[in-house]
């Protein structure tokens, strides 16, 4: 038998379940043949009658006094880990009641911190040249002696990590009701956890999910097909070796992509001109100088590919280095772009190119991308993926579309409908910040589902 408390706080769990639950079932893509968008207001309104994430309130050393270090090299694309802050401290989404709150997010500048501190060893003017305090038979500029900093600060962000999480798990009684399953922090670098948290236990970490840019689910370097079944030997997140699911766990984590400040405006059709270059490839290899641009950076595809450019280029096509503006409006002059892999399978090209209407060639082997899992973007319809093991194909692959007008139109049609899904500004209809509000939402149905299922 219930008491009546009992019976309030299930009819209030329901409720609230029920609103989730219809934000959820909201997918983006193709595949419920629904439009979501059409009908701003009410997503708009069902987006604002659900207060379900709290902020954390966390120390400055964590937040304010990180966001004024200033490392010299420091690329924006890091930054959403504040981006997202700011956008939680005034979103309708939020709430100031901790135990309204179905999420709690733990704010930690650690973009900005992680290459902050491998840079206070740098020379002025030349980040990537460390040459103080080298260890005895470093040599100060040497890969070397880049290498122990870059550790340093790999050990050091972990410790952020670990601080702000015992500060949480101190001073709030939240994280214990789930062991951190219902909270969030925003890994902003290349390999989320792996590069910022990798020095933590998984005891330490509990269940505590991520919003973070990296969704390969091998983690590898080398060319060939890593075992996906490995056996699990460490009880961190250790990196170096493939080690499938400890970087990126499909299930809990929220994938976004990196940051850049594309507003709506920027958008370009891809039917908006002329498109007459065939094929873009934007972009360098550079030979491992044993620093980030290791032997197999970029997958060592990127080599690859511009020799096969060199070899024998696809007429209309342009290969070469430029800079980011100029890149932007070449992807806005050509019907493909590709996106070879950097450090990580995708970059931020490649978000760029689906702005700039461009159709995205890629490389992707079991990497998982921003919205498609639980809402549904269709990349398939829009993105020309070839298999890295393929990539002699490349000419013959965007030919074969360049034959069939049909096939082309269709897929520009369908980037065209997706490209505003893509726009970080705030205030963007359907942009990637009100994505990772649904996508929180349905991260908050499944943990209420679990907590229902306990209680009956
Ligand atoms: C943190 O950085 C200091 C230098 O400031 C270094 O001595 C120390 O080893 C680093 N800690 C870790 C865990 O890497
Ligand atoms: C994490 O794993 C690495 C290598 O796989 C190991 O060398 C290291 O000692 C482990 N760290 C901890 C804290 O267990």
């Amino acid at each position: 038998m219930q008491s009546p408390q009992v019976s309030v706080i299930l009819a209030l769990l329901a409720c609230t379940h029920a609103a989730v639950v219809e934000v959820g079932k909201q997918r983006i893509g193709r595949k419920t043949h629904e439009r979501p968008y059409a009908s701003t207001s009410s997503i708009q309104r069902q987006r604002h009658t659900k207060q379900f994430v709290y902020v954390y309130d966390m120390p400055r050393k964590f937040t304010t006094d990180v966001a004024e270090l200033s490392p010299e090299w420091h690329s924006k694309q890091y930054d959403y880990d504040q981006v997202l802050h700011e956008h939680f401290q005034s979103s309708p989404a939020r709430t100031e009641d901790p135990d309204q709150a179905q999420l709690f997010m733990i704010p930690v500048y650690l973009g900005r911190y992680y290459n902050w501190f491998w840079q206070q060893w740098s020379t002025t003017g030349s980040p990537w040249e460390i040459v103080k305090d080298c260890a005895p038979g470093h040599a100060p500029g040497s890969a070397e002696c880049w290498w122990e900093k870059w550790m340093w600060a790999k050990g050091n962000t972990s410790e952020l990590v670990r601080e702000a999480l015992q500060h949480v798990k101190a001073q709030h009684p939240h994280w214990a009701k789930h062991d951190g399953a219902d909270h969030f922090m925003v890994f902003s670098y290349d390999h989320a956890r792996c590069d910022l948290a990798k020095d933590l236990q998984l005891a330490e970490m509990g269940h505590m999910f991520s919003i973070q840019s990296y969704g390969d689910l091998t983690l590898t370097n080398v060319p060939e097909v890593p075992p996906i079944i490995q056996r699990w030997q460490e009880n961190n997140y250790t990196w170096g070796q493939p080690r499938a699911w400890a970087c990126f766990r499909p299930d809990a984590d929220v994938l976004v992509p990196m940051y850049y400040d594309f507003d709506a405006e920027d958008i370009t059709s891809p039917f908006a001109a002329k498109r007459p270059v065939s094929m873009l490839l934007r972009f360098e290899y550079k030979a491992g100088d044993g620093k980030n641009l290791v032997e197999h950076y970029g997958h060592r595809l990127r080599h690859e590919l511009i020799e096969l450019w060199r070899a024998d280029p696809l007429p209309g096509s342009k290969q070469g280095l430029r800079s980011p503006e100029e890149t932007d409006a070449d992807m806005a002059r050509a019907l493909f772009c590709v996106c070879a892999p950097g450090a990580t399978q995708d970059t931020t090209r490649f978000f760029r190119a689906i702005l700039k209407g461009c159709i995205p060639v890629t490389f992707f082997r079991a990497n998982d991308l921003p919205f498609a899992r639980h809402l549904g973007v269709p990349y398939e319809d829009f993105v020309l993926n070839i298999q890295p093991d393929d990539y002699m194909q490349l000419n013959a692959k965007v030919q074969h579309i360049l034959d069939s007008p049909k096939q082309l139109w269709h897929m520009q049609e369908a980037l065209q409908a997706q490209q505003r899904h893509f726009v970080w500004s705030e205030g963007a209809e359907g942009g990637v910040l009100a994505n990772i509000e649904r996508e929180l939402s349905i991260r908050a149905q499944s943990l209420t589902g679990v907590a229902q299922s306990v209680i009956t």
